[in-house]
């Protein structure tokens, strides 16, 4: 892709949805497998368009992403400059594992009729070229709690902010406008969470289960989840935006949270993951995973919405059509008023 172009970026960033379908996917061998998959690129805007439609005020998107491996299949050279395979991590009986997963398809809106609805419409247009390694159907949970209690999300970025924390630059020209996502799938030991005292959670995680207000330094120990997750280098905070859901079937026992967070470089995550799983210093673990399991774990990277319409079944077509450079300054997610779906954020890049 031609450097210095204003390019339209997918939709990464959305305030918390009622409902959410984390799909991972692996693409079967064969090269129709491949040219089926790169039609979806090009399709996808349009199912988007035709489901959305059926309520704009559901606020549908889609987030379309491909693993290391898969890029190399798809698309070839070049690749983005961070994209790798989920590096697992052991530490004594923590275990951050590494899951296959070659697309990784993120559906959010306020109905999960019309999540669900896109999704039977991708796989029905995927067809037999991929095989369903993972499928989770997240829900909201009162006050975006998860199902430990706690509200989930209070710190993320928004806004401005937020588009900076999760769109590559100009560090990786080729690629402006992508994302690098990190998922991983969590159940919990509700009983034995349940039996800690309310204040031994609260210490756990670093906030007040109640009211969500954070403990103060000094209440606050150095193994709390979010101190453990908060790095600062060179006096800056470095960020991820996290959009998780928790899902369940009580029924089956079965209580989780699906860990999904996008960021410029997948290494904060994978920075904030080595904390928590090793410790800082080692051996000063998050306790959270005493009661929660990881038991799968994919990197993807998220190309531009620009990118995306340059693919053809094929391959990747010479010169894409660039988008209208946009009228405001940056991300314009969408414009009010005119009915138009959450299809793509327009973003002069690279700044
Ligand atoms: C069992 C899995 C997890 C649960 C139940 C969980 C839950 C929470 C809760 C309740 C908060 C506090 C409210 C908020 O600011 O959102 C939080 C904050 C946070 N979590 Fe998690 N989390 C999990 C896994 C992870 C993982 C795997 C990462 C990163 C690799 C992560 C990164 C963060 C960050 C960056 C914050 C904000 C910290 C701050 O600056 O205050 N979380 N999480």
């Amino acid at each position: 892709m031609a450097t210095g172009l204003p390019y339209k970026s997918q939709t990464v960033v959305t305030p918390p949805t009622q409902a959410a379908v984390f799909l991972v996917l692996t693409i079967n061998p064969g090269a129709d497998s491949e040219s089926k998959v790169r039609s979806l690129c090009a399709n996808l805007p349009g199912l988007l368009r035709a489901v959305g439609f059926r309520d704009p005020e559901a606020r549908l998107s889609a987030v379309l992403g491909f693993g290391s491996e898969a890029w190399d299949r798809l698309f070839g050279n070049p690749r983005p400059r961070e994209l790798h395979l989920f590096p697992e991590i052991k530490a004594g009986s923590r275990h951050a594992v590494a899951t296959p997963g070659d697309i990784l398809i993120h559906i959010r809106a306020a109905r999960s009729d019309m999540c669900f609805e896109l999704e039977t419409q991708i796989i029905a247009n995927l067809g037999d070229a991929v095989t369903t390694a993972d499928e989770v159907h997240g829900f909201r949970y009162f006050d975006d709690r998860d199902l430990l209690g706690f509200v989930d999300g209070t710190e993320n970025p928004v806004d401005a902010e937020a588009n900076d924390v999760v769109y590559v630059g100009d560090e990786d020209p080729d690629f402006s406008g992508g994302s690098y996502v990190i998922v991983q799938k969590y159940l919990h030991d509700m009983a034995g969470w349940q039996a800690l005292p309310v204040e031994t959670q609260e210490r756990i995680i670093g906030r007040r289960k109640l009211s969500d207000i954070e403990l103060d330094d000094t209440e606050k120990p150095s193994f709390a989840h979010n101190a453990l997750t908060n790095i600062v280098e060179n006096g800056k905070e470095l960020k991820i935006v996290r959009a998780g859901m928790v899902f369940g079937r009580p029924g089956q026992r079965e209580f989780g949270i699906y860990f999904i967070a996008y960021s410029r470089s997948p290494a904060i995550t994978e920075k904030m993951l080595h904390n928590m799983f090793v410790g800082l210093p080692p051996g000063n673990y998050d306790r959270l995973l005493d009661f929660s399991r990881a038991v799968t774990g994919s990197l993807f990277f998220v190309p531009s919405a620009t990118f995306l319409d340059s693919v053809t079944p094929e391959g990747l077509s010479d010169s894409p059509e660039p988008p209208q450079a946009p009228t405001g300054s940056g991300h314009s997610v969408e414009r009010a008023g005119d009915g138009s779906l959450r299809i793509g954020s327009l973003k002069a890049g690279p700044k």
